[in-house]
């Protein structure tokens, strides 16, 4: 890091925002294979907090990976940066106060937990959008798993790169046996019980 740069103390802190809008701030971090139902769920989420006037935001992978990710590609070094960015950027929106939701497959555990390690404890809730390879392959919604098993997608998570199950999320939200509403449910029961909203 270049030694010349001063860090500056805030004369706003996290936890005045935090009295201000009467509510905890914190990232809600989705991960999952591509199809598991992430960002469905986390929109719903979104929406329903939105509905309380509680502060959120919600950073989902397609949308991020056209802009402030643009450079990086799947290789796992790019996956890493991809991950080791959102997660700092998520870190930004919880010390404004807000309640931030990301939607990434963030496939390694080592990076998930490297964004947990960034935050303060308690902070961090890792949510594993938990759906068989098998059924998402047939959801396919954006036919990637099907050009990825003809070869024309190389490095696709779950067919030719690799899935680490969450080792201890704060939930899991099984979503070939529950509504994607259900799921919703799930998770905003989890922040009520944990006194974030
Ligand atoms: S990662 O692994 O966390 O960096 O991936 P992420 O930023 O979430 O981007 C995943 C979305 O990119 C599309 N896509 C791929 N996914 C996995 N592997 C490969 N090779 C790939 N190429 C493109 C895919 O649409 C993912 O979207 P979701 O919403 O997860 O289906």
């Amino acid at each position: 890091m270049e030694s010349n740069i001063v860090w500056h103390n805030a004369s706003v802190l996290t936890e005045d925002y935090r009295t201000k809008n009467g509510h905890h701030s914190g990232v809600i971090w989705l991960t999952g294979l591509s199809g598991s139902g992430k960002s469905s769920i986390a929109n719903l989420v979104n929406k329903h907090l939105y509905e309380k006037k509680v502060n959120s935001y919600l950073l989902d992978g397609d949308n991020v990976r056209h802009g402030l990710n643009a450079d990086l590609g799947f290789k796992a070094e790019d996956r890493k940066e991809n991950i080791r960015r959102i997660g700092e950027v998520a870190k930004l929106f919880a010390e404004s106060g807000t309640i931030v939701l990301t939607a990434f497959i963030s496939p390694y555990q080592e990076d998930r937990n490297q964004v947990r390690n960034i935050l303060e404890q308690g902070d961090f809730l890792e949510v594993h959008v938990d759906c068989p390879l098998s059924e998402c392959e047939v959801r396919d919604p954006k036919g990637l798993y099907e050009k990825a098993r003809s070869g024309e997608i190389k490095g696709f998570t779950g067919i030719d790169s690799p899935y680490e199950v969450p080792e201890s999320p704060e939930i899991v939200l099984r979503t070939h046996e529950f509504s994607e509403e259900d799921c919703a449910a799930q998770l905003i029961s989890l922040l009520e019980n944990k006194g974030w909203i």
